[in-house]
């Protein structure tokens, strides 16, 4: 992880909205220098033979120099909420809290992190070395030791979220005119079908209900208190959900991606035809609770995208549904620490050539605050993102879930759709709100699903958009079943 071997360059950030009138002759260079995209940035580290050929290049944006001795670099971020939630301390205040709890921290060793993580990290205590290279009103990046990284984990201030840069530039992958073209006539041949009405119908809110409360723990049968990638507990949820998943007939394995880190659980649905086409569905089961506590039940953030992804697949299994594509239901882990599982399977599929027709990240589908109507909140592909894509959803989205209200977010990656559009596939993420979320527990240890606002019946029609959506793309056709009570005609 350590990002060494390119000082004393030139980090350069840009943001999404300029990157798109990038003049031709500066592609080159930032296409073999791209570190990740950051909030709404781009960071490219340049090299001399860079800057020596399009000196004006630094011009696009704005310029950190990184020395000899940089450490872990990573990106904090405050993910913007809505004003009612608005955090009543100033972004610099924060970070500068951020720093002395730090710096607190390196006399007390790994507390925090004991309370989620493995022990051997009191073993023993190297410095806590933390510096802050660049701020922005929202965001900065952090030169930072790997105990430090360590200890930052635990100690975030609420809805901040952190990115380590990769440790060598990443491709810049577009998304191809041919995939996008496939959805368009994918788009194109969408009507209302009563089949297909009628399986999302079937979605059952009182499953939804129980598998959430079992993943956060509020139900007395279940044995999670945390779904913290670092804790005991997470490895045993993903048990739980290959378990689950495999039951509907799904194939599933756990995808070790690093060492510490809970797996991805990754099932798959095999196309009835000869086909490499995979439409891959996602939600991040991995969450985090208040600073100090060891319990972190994420009801809303995910326990309601990763219950979709489960209704989904019992929904599938209960219709006799059989796609004529291959179907990936994915919960990943470390998503917290940065979509650092996501993004180890989105690199595996690319290595493989996998052809993935779409991507849709359910994250944060449930809380909607009373007198609002419920909505669809989907990324702006302006941003980031798939513009045909997100027509697909909003248009299934009219014809299945009238009842939601479809809008854009103004937010651009930060779940696990991200990792994808970076591989060049099509991506979106489905959301509960048409803005930024209200949802006074995010990434709280409230975070319960038993409380006002929490709307199972806006999870059931999301992951009906999402359903559908896929039966649509992907088709499909219906085994024979003999028991009349699930004549998929009735
Ligand atoms: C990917 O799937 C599409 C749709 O079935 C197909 O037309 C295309 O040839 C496939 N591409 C590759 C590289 O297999
Ligand atoms: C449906 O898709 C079209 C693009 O074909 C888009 O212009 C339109 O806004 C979408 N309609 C809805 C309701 O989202
Ligand atoms: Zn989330």
């Amino acid at each position: 992880m350590r990002f060494s071997g390119l000082a004393p360059y030139t980090l350069l950030l840009v943001s999404l909205r300029d990157l798109q009138a990038v003049p031709a002759a500066y592609e080159q260079c930032l296409s073999q220098s791209y570190y990740g995209t950051y909030g709404i940035r781009r960071a490219f580290v340049l090299d001399r033979a860079c800057l020596e050929q399009s000196f004006s290049l630094t011009q696009l944006g704005t310029v950190v120099r990184l020395q000899e001795e940089e450490q872990n670099l990573v990106w904090v971020q405050r993910r913007p909420v809505d004003q009612s939630l608005a955090a009543t301390k100033l972004f610099d205040h924060e970070l500068s809290q951020l720093v002395r709890d730090l710096r607190i921290s390196a006399t007390r060793p790994s507390e925090a992190w004991d309370a989620a993580g493995p022990a051997q990290a009191t073993l023993q205590t190297p410095p806590v070395q933390m510096q802050v290279l660049h701020r922005t009103h929202d965001g900065a990046l952090l030169s930072v030791s790997d105990t430090a990284l360590r200890i930052l984990d635990s100690g975030l201030p609420p809805y901040w979220q952190y990115t380590a840069f990769p440790s060598s530039p990443r491709p810049l992958i577009p998304v191809p005119r041919h995939a996008k073209e496939r959805l368009r006539q994918a788009l194109a041949r969408i009507r209302f079908n009563h089949v297909v009405a009628s399986i999302v119908n079937g979605i059952s809110v009182h499953r939804l209900q129980e598998d959430v409360r079992y993943l956060t723990g509020e139900d007395p049968a279940s044995e999670l208190a945390t779904r913290h990638s670092f804790s005991e507990d997470a490895p045993r949820a993903a048990a739980w959900l290959k378990s689950r998943f495999e039951e509907t007939g799904a194939s599933c394995d756990l995808h070790y991606f690093r060492e510490g880190f809970a797996p991805n659980v990754i099932c798959k649905l095999t196309a009835s035809e000869d086909t490499t086409e995979t439409l891959v569905l996602g939600a991040h089961y991995d969450d985090r609770g208040s600073f100090g506590s060891v319990r972190a039940p994420g009801a809303n953030d995910d326990a309601s995208g990763t219950a979709a992804l489960l209704a989904i697949a019992r929904t599938i299994a209960r219709r006799g549904v059989v796609f004529k594509a291959n179907v990936l239901l994915c919960a990943f882990a470390g998503e917290e620490q940065g979509m650092v599982g996501s993004r180890a399977f989105a690199e595996e599929l690319r290595e493989k050539g996998a052809n993935v027709t779409l991507m849709i990240q359910a994250d944060m589908l449930a809380y909607r605050v009373p007198g609002e109507r419920p909505q669809l909140g989907l990324n702006d592909p302006s941003l980031l993102g798939t513009a045909e894509l997100t027509h697909i959803l909003s248009n299934v989205s009219t014809i299945y879930s009238p009842e939601l209200t479809v809008g854009y977010f103004p937010y651009p990656g930060g779940s696990d759709h991200q990792s994808f559009h970076e591989q060049g596939y099509p991506a979106a993420q489905v959301y509960e709100r048409a803005g930024y979320t209200k949802d006074p527990m995010y990434h709280k240890t409230g975070d319960l699903s038993d409380r006002d606002g929490y709307d199972f019946q806006q999870i059931k029609s999301i992951a009906m958009v999402e359903l559908a959506t896929v039966l649509h793309v992907a088709g499909f056709d219906l085994e024979e079943r003999d028991d009349p009570d699930v004549d998929p005609l009735q």
